[in-house]
């Protein structure tokens, strides 16, 4: 067992034990979910740059809407890749709206050298914040989280079709979901308990940094995508949606959704994956970070540190709730569910992720992540 230290808001003699990982020797191991925090830096930029499907997909569809149309562009990022594929495809104005001041100045410099700076206005502040001179014919934006409303995008596109989209617009992209599956997490790490490799640390710090203090922070699982023989041996059933996101229909970025999980295999049930499917353009096939490598990566909501034995026809029921939390824009979950076992008593089973809730060490998993100076 190792464990290291974080600095927790860098205040000496306050550093944070954590519980760290070596990937080399652990097929999966935990980086911190940050999307929905403002702590991109090029290393983030960059992944999502690099994730081809995604890119592929957005470009395509963005050249299916934009020519000769007004777009808004909400959180272009440092590289302004939509706002440029836009104005590339014939966009007769396009409006690129970035929250983190560095990046809105990178973005405008880069549009700048690419020749648009006539036909895209960074505007640098928040979409729910700003004004347009008028509204938009398409608004596009990539803000869909690893579940995927983590970011915002319910509320923050429900604002942009009130305010900012003309009535019939066409959003990008067109709809997304939250999936989950039940996973045995022990037979992946031979047993070894999850942590954060050192190089992940710093990124738990920024998401502490931002909230102002240390928290049960949404941990994300890296390695299941990548390897279909880890996922074999991890995932227990066939996925279920919950958490469905129309951004070309009804949005409601609240809601309770009954799920139910059928075991398809033998194993120990620890928790679940959860993770995102999205459709850019409506008739396209989603994207599925469950099981496509991508810059989204599931979410790890632990339901029970030993673990519970299942068998094929065993089930797990479950209620999805999801609220916004007090800034009105990113969601905190909660998961209330029975596992029924051929046999064998009903056991209840809960998760909850709030967005800058005030919980540290509050679950054994956390404890065991983010152990106290005697030890879990
Ligand atoms: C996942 S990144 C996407 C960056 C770029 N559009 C891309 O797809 O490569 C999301 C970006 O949106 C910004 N953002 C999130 N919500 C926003 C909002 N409501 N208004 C403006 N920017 C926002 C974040 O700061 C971040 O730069």
């Amino acid at each position: 067992m190792r464990y290291s230290f974080i600095a927790e808001l860098a205040a000496p003699g306050r550093e944070v034990p954590v519980r760290a990982c070596d990937p080399e020797s652990n097929p999966v191991w935990l980086f911190a979910s940050i999307g929905e925090y403002p702590v991109y830096d090029d290393v983030v930029y960059e992944a999502m740059i690099k994730d081809e499907r995604r890119m592929n997909r957005y470009v395509e569809a963005v050249r299916r809407y934009a020519p000769g149309r007004t777009v808004l562009d909400i959180g272009t990022g440092k590289d302004a890749v939509w706002a440029l594929a836009a104005a590339r495809a014939g966009a007769r104005h396009v409006w690129a709206v970035e929250v983190i001041p560095k990046s809105a100045q990178i973005a405008r410099e880069t549009i700048e050298e690419a020749g648009f700076a006539d036909r895209i206005t960074v505007i640098e502040g928040l979409s729910t914040e700003i004004e347009l001179p008028e509204p938009v014919d398409v608004c596009v934006s990539e803000i869909i989280g690893t579940l995927g409303g983590s970011e915002g995008a319910g509320s923050v596109l429900r604002d942009a079709r009130k305010r900012l989209v003309k009535p019939g617009g066409v959003f990008i992209p067109h709809r997304s979901v939250t999936t989950a599956v039940a996973l045995d997490l022990g037979s992946a790490n031979g047993g070894r308990p999850l942590g954060f490799p050192p190089f992940v640390f710093r990124y738990v710090e920024e998401v502490f940094a931002s909230v102002g203090r240390p928290f049960d922070l949404r941990v994300v699982l890296e390695g299941l995508q990548d390897s279909p023989a880890v996922r074999d041996r991890s995932y227990l059933s066939d996925p279920v949606e919950v958490e469905p996101l129309e951004f070309n229909g009804d949005l409601d970025p609240e809601g309770i959704d009954a799920a139910e999980l059928m075991f398809t295999r033998e194993g120990n049930f620890s928790g679940l994956a959860l993770a995102m499917r999205l459709w850019v353009a409506e008739g396209d096939e989603p994207i599925d970070s469950l099981v496509q490598p991508s810059s989204w990566t599931p979410v790890y909501a632990p339901l029970s540190v030993e673990g519970l034995p299942v068998r094929p026809g065993d089930r797990f029921e479950f209620d999805f709730t999801t609220t916004l939390s007090d800034d009105g824009v990113h969601p905190d979950y909660a998961l209330t569910g029975e596992l029924h076992r051929a046999g064998g008593p009903v056991v209840p089973l809960s998760w909850s992720s709030t967005h800058h809730g005030d919980g540290f060490r509050a679950t054994p998993f956390y404890r065991s992540l983010f152990p106290g100076p005697g030890g879990p």
